[in-house]
């Protein structure tokens, strides 16, 4: 069912020294950071020519990735996203197999303007997985 790793992201707490490190000591190619304030998040894209890393810093009040930085001061993997062709399927064999779809279990628009979904980490090996519709 799941198809390409889309991307990892990364939640750092300083995001200029995160870019840093990735453009110069590990020579990839890094963007601009882009708030998402819908999102709570500013994200620094790093392309891979497989995949993608993206370095999340909170944005404001509610930020859903602040109590992670708290908890992992220095950054840390926040979840690892994978492609499903079509999401309401890909939801319905998860619940059909136990798993926990997180919040009220209906896709939403994510941070790539396609319908998203997160899945309970403690149901994943610990890592918080998003699946998103490619
Ligand atoms: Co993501």
């Amino acid at each position: 069912m799941i198809g390409k790793l889309n991307h990892v992201a990364i939640a750092v707490p300083d995001l200029d020294a995160a870019a840093k490190l990735y453009r110069d000591t590990l020579g990839a190619k890094v963007s601009p950071p882009l708030a998402q304030p819908a999102h709570g998040v500013t994200v620094i894209f790093v392309e891979l020519p497989n995949t993608k890393i993206e370095l999340l810093h909170p944005l404001g009040e509610n930020s859903p990735i602040a109590g992670f930085l708290e908890k992992n001061t220095a950054g840390g993997i926040h979840h690892i996203c994978y492609e499903v062709e079509d999401i309401h399927a890909a939801r319905d064999r998860l619940k059909a197999e136990g798993a926990r779809v997180l919040g009220d279990g209906n896709p939403k628009i994510g941070a790539h303007d396609k319908p998203v979904l997160f899945l309970h980490p403690k149901d994943f090996c610990g890592t918080l997985v998003e699946l998103e519709q490619a």
